[in-house]
């Protein structure tokens, strides 16, 4: 299959199936922003439950949280956002395309090039050079581009009955301010109220860290983990829902004695690569890229990215961090609330006495759960040739889905809609129904055409009520991956399939 092509089958089947929708299409959609369909939400919340279950409900080291979006502003300021947190913008002054100079392909300072001028398909052609900053326009390849300025990518919005427009107005009418004094007083004014929707779920850890550590007894090593939204006015949109401004995150902070920590990254890159690998039809498809020196933050002492090879190529997943402590003790220092951990069983080499006070090292496993998604219909669309029921060529496509992500387990398929087949198909929908195991119950559209669309949307089994199970009371199987069918009884439909399941 051209991999090129698979993104594109991708969206067009997200959307024909009820996985992925372009957020208000029906006001023309908003750039890069995307709602989850019936079929999207349970990938979605499958892969959300399978992350949670191993992260916390495996472990007895590891307990969760769900904080606000909105934080106290002074978050923001001790974590770097609010002075750190920005990609260099640049404007094109040809075709008036907005882009990231980081993310641009290096090119030779000097090396001339030619452009067509407003950015057209044919037109005039202009000849230029390269510029020191090394790149050119991505959408026209002109070197006629804007200084580079640096954009913050937090959503600003303000809390509170005051309107900041009105209190800037009221400071200004009647005076004669210059536009950077007019920029002074609007900045002051929507300061006063300003807060951000966050751009990680991290924070909110470390932020309550002493809070859980003590609620729940936590003794270091310990994790605390997060699921949920985070916001980032992102300069580039790209590649259906791989990069967006509204997204979902899967994180956990690890808490252990410094020292440790190198010990601990180790692990959580270990343990995570496996837990993605898990679900996964081509393991190969996922590497793990340790960070160069040169690459790492300020605060790092190791970094790896855990990548899959999309499409377009290997791009990021995951990142696991180790962050020594550097975000509890920015949030010490600003908030002036002790973050320490007082281990009583260590002894203090300073005194000889027993128990001695750290700041904890973090290790920071975080991934994205809209990516993954991304990543794992990526990982089970395929085409199979094969012939349909008449002997016709046909193209089967198909979500090789693990059971355990996809979105019904089981259809429950009446051959005909009369002879009491629905009757009996509904009773044992009813059974997968009442044991909380989503199912469908499908009597649309020939038998041939209802195995082709739950092939195609990852369902692993379907059981067809026919004939022979109206005199001996079993069903055939039917399994997506080889196609091959099997009968077993009414009876044992729930069970057998809960079994698979369990075993995928
Ligand atoms: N607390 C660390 C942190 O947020 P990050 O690498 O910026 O690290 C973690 O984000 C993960 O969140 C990424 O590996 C990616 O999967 C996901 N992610 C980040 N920005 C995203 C975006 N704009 N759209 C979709 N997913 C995103």
């Amino acid at each position: 299959m051209n991999q090129s092509d698979t993104i594109q089958k991708l969206v067009s089947l997200s959307k024909r199936r009820g996985f992925v929708f372009q957020s208000s299409e029906i006001y023309g959609g908003l750039k890069s922003a995307y709602d989850y369909g019936p079929l999207g939400v349970e990938l979605k919340r499958n892969i959300a439950a399978e992350w949670w279950k191993s992260m916390v409900h495996e472990r007895e080291d590891v307990v969760g949280i769900d904080a606000s979006i909105m934080m106290h502003p002074s978050v923001w300021k001790a974590s770097g956002h609010l002075a750190g947190f920005s990609d260099p913008l640049v404007d094109c002054l040809n075709c008036k395309e907005r882009f990231r100079a980081d993310k641009q392909p290096k090119v030779e300072p000097g090396t001339e090039v030619v452009w067509v001028k407003g950015g057209k398909s044919s037109g005039e052609k202009v000849k230029g050079v390269v510029s020191q900053c090394g790149y050119v326009c991505p959408h026209c390849s002109s070197s006629q581009l804007s200084d580079e300025r640096q954009f913050n990518l937090m959503f600003r919005t303000s809390i509170g009955p005051v309107d900041p427009l009105d209190e800037f107005l009221n400071e200004v009418q009647g005076k004669s301010l210059s536009r950077p004094e007019l920029r002074a007083k609007l900045e002051d004014a929507i300061r006063t109220n300003a807060i951000y929707l966050r751009p990680e779920t991290a924070q909110a850890m470390f932020v309550q860290f002493n809070n859980v550590q003590q609620t729940m007894s936590m003794k270091v090593p310990f994790g605390i983990a997060q699921q949920g939204k985070s916001f980032r006015n992102e300069v580039t949109t790209e590649k259906f829902i791989f990069r967006t401004c509204e997204f979902e995150q899967m994180e956990m902070e690890f808490f252990c004695e410094p020292g440790s920590q190198k010990e601990w990254h180790t692990y959580w890159v270990q343990s995570r690569m496996d837990w993605w690998k898990r679900f996964a039809n081509d393991k190969s498809a996922f590497r793990d890229r340790w960070h160069e020196d040169s690459e790492l933050a300020h605060y790092a002492d190791a970094c790896v990215d855990i990548e899959y090879r999309y499409p377009w190529g290997w791009d990021e997943l995951e990142g696991v961090a180790s962050r020594t402590d550097y975000d509890l003790t920015q949030h010490q220092k600003e908030s002036g609330a002790k973050l320490s951990y007082f281990d009583q069983q260590k002894v203090d080499p300073a005194t000889g006495k027993p128990g001695v006070r750290y700041l904890p090292y973090v290790i920071e496993p975080a991934a994205g759960l809209t990516r993954a998604c991304l990543a794992y219909l990526c990982d089970a669309y395929a085409e199979e040739e094969g012939t349909d029921a008449e002997g016709e060529n046909k193209t089967r496509v198909l979500l090789k889905l693990n059971p355990k992500l996809a979105p019904y387990k089981a259809a429950v398929l009446p051959l005909l809609k009369k002879e009491g087949m629905p009757d009996v198909a509904r009773k044992i929908v009813a059974d997968f129904y009442k044991a909380g195991v989503n199912a469908s119950f499908d009597e649309q559209q020939s038998i041939g055409k209802r195995y082709s669309r739950h092939d195609e949307i990852g369902t692993p089994y379907c059981l067809t009520v026919d004939h022979q199970t109206l005199s001996d009371q079993t069903v055939t199987i039917r399994d997506r991956d080889t196609t091959r069918q099997e009968r077993i009884s009414v009876d044992r439909a729930l069970e057998v399939v809960k079994a698979r399941i369990n075993e995928s």
